[in-house]
Order: structure tokens, then sequence, then C-alpha cells
């Protein structure tokens, strides 16, 4: 399918392009229309500790581009793609070694959040990465895993940055709601707690959703409780409600892009797809087109 001229046309409603560049020219776009953005490379699993290495320093010389361009962009990384499943020490290391590179260049280094099996590592990586001296970091938390108010809880003492969403994978029941009503109130109960972190200065929440009610009634809530404007952030997907992006960012919300790039993008294409049926109907009219 990755080979198929209409996949490929379909896909690239989500995605400017498979490399760097086009990932950071749809950036500079953005930038021109108010919007930030961030960065994040897909990947396929990983075989050896040497691949790991090299998403590293692709990553490093991602930070050097964008201080160079001067784009308002952070990258966002997976912990497998830096060795997680081969070995934490050296996955913990590759982290730092971003970590340190994103405050060398006044960036910021994001870490999304892969499946339930990852979540204990993922977050005693961060752990790590938030001891004292090391470089800015930001960890993604998922809505739809009932164990996650303890970890928001757990990890409030480090002032943490979170980036909050969903969840974007197929989860048993037993660790996570499965209907979608039930982690809209998890992510709203959730934002709260973030937003009254934010005003005390202990956290910097990221809103990754793209649902607009539930973000109207963030914004409400924030605004009562006088959150200053720079104090959280709004983050949405490349080629999803860009019309909204546009029109928050016009209203004075700060608004992230998320651009994804790379060759291996047919997993997370599906869970685009997953997350919404109606796009199939979109890769249908470009078999077509
Ligand atoms: P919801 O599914 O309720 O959608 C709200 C509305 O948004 C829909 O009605 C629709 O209009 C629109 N919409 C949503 N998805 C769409 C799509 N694919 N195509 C078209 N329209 C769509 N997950 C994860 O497990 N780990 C991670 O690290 C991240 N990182 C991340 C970063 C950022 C910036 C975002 C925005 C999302 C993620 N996610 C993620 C994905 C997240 O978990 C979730 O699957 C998606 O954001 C979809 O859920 P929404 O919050 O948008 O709400």
């Amino acid at each position: 399918m990755m080979n198929r001229a209409f996949a490929r046309r379909a896909v690239r409603r989500f995605m400017p392009g498979e490399d760097l560049d086009s990932a950071l020219e749809a950036a500079r776009v953005l930038a021109g229309q108010g919007l930030s953005t961030v960065v994040t490379q897909l990947g396929e699993n990983l075989t050896s500790l040497a691949e790991a290495d090299a998403v590293r320093e692709h990553y490093a010389s991602a930070y050097d581009r964008i201080a160079t361009d001067g784009l308002p962009t952070w990258p966002s990384v997976k912990p497998t793609q830096l060795g997680l499943d081969l070995s934490f020490d050296a996955c913990l290391q590759n982290l730092i070694a971003l970590a340190d590179k994103a405050g060398s260049v006044g960036s910021m280094l994001w870490i999304d959040m892969e499946d339930s099996r990852y979540v204990d590592r993922t977050l005693d990586l961060y752990r790590r990465l938030k001891e004292p001296g090391r470089g800015p970091v930001g960890l993604c938390l998922q809505a739809y895993l009932k164990r996650t108010p303890d970890d928001l809880r757990s990890l409030l003492p480090l002032k943490p940055a979170v980036r909050l969403v969903k969840g974007a994978y197929a989860e048993p029941a037993s660790i996570a709601f499965r209907a979608k009503g039930d982690t809209d109130v998890a992510y709203e109960r959730l934002a709260r707690s973030l937003i009254d972190a934010a005003v005390r200065e202990e956290a910097f929440p990221v809103f990754g959703t793209h649902d607009i009610p539930l973000l109207a009634r963030i914004t409400r809530y924030a605004k009562d409780l006088r959150a200053r404007d720079g104090a959280w952030e709004i983050h949405m997907l490349y080629g999803i409600r860009a019309a909204e992006q546009r029109a928050l960012a016009s209203a004075g919300r700060r608004v992230r892009t998320l651009i994804s790039y790379g060759k291996h993008w047919f997993p997370w294409y599906m869970r685009r797809l997953a997350e919404r049926p109606a796009n199939v109907w979109f890769v249908v009219r470009s078999v077509f087109a």
C-alpha cells in the first residue's frame, strides 16, 4: 500500500512529506500563520542500538537546522526509536544527549507515550531526565489509562511539562477506558488538575486534542483561574482541524501543529484512520482521483 500512488496522495493530507526538509518547510509556512510546531520522525521497530544512535544523530541535526532557520519548533521522540526495547540505559543516554542539545539551542525535547507496555519505563526515563542540570523535557500522558491520575500526581513534584492526549492504542478494558465518553471525562478532570498546577507554576500543560468543545471548556476554566496566556498550550496534528488551529491562534491561544515525517508512516496512518472512520472515505476518493 505504501507504494501505491493513491495511498501516498491520501497520506499527504496528514504529512507534508517523508523527509525533515518537508517538515521544516511546512513549519516555516505555519509559523507565518502564527502557529508554532512540533516535528516527529515516524519509525519502525529497531533491531540494533546502532539504529537508535542514528535516530539520535538525526534529531541532533534537526535541532541544528531548527536553530539555524530560527523556527519555533520542538522535536518529539518515541523512546522505542531511541532503543528502549533493547536497553533502558542506552535509551536514557540518547534522551539525555537530545535534552542537552535542546537546551543548548533554546528548544525543548518532548517524549511521546507509546502503548501500555512502555508506560512505567517511559515515566522512569522522564524522572531521570528531570534531574537537576538537564535540558527542558516534556512528556505525553494518556487520559484513557486508568492509572494516569496517579501518574500525574507522582510527577507534579518535578514541575513537569505534560502533553495530555486521549490515547491512540488498542488497550484492554482492565487498564483503559473503552468508551469515548469515559475517556473524555477523564481528560477534562486531568486537564483541570494540570491548569491548577500551572496556576501554582508547578506544571506546563499542553492539551493535545482536536476536541474543540472540550478545549473551550478547558480555556474557560483557565480563564476563571486567571492562568497566564503563555502558561499552557494547545497542540494538534498537521492536517486535522487546520482552520480551527488558525482561528484559535488568532484568538490569542498558543497553538502548535505536530508535523510527522518519515518513510515508515503505515502504522501511524492506520491509527489516524481508526480515530475517524470518515477518513477512510478520503482514501477511497483518492483511489479514483
Ligand atoms: P477525538 O477522537 O474525540 O476527536 C475530536 C474531533 O477531532 C473528532 O470529532 C474529529 O472531528 C477530529 N479528529 C480527531 N482525530 C481525527 C483524525 N484522525 N482525522 C480527522 N479528524 C480527526 N497518542 C498517544 O497515544 N501517544 C502520543 O504520544 C500522542 N501524541 C499526540 C500529540 C498530539 C499533538 C496530538 C493532537 C495527539 C497525539 N496522540 C497521541 C493521539 C491522541 O491520543 C488521539 O488519538 C488523537 O488526538 C484523537 O483524539 P482527539 O483528542 O483529537 O479527540
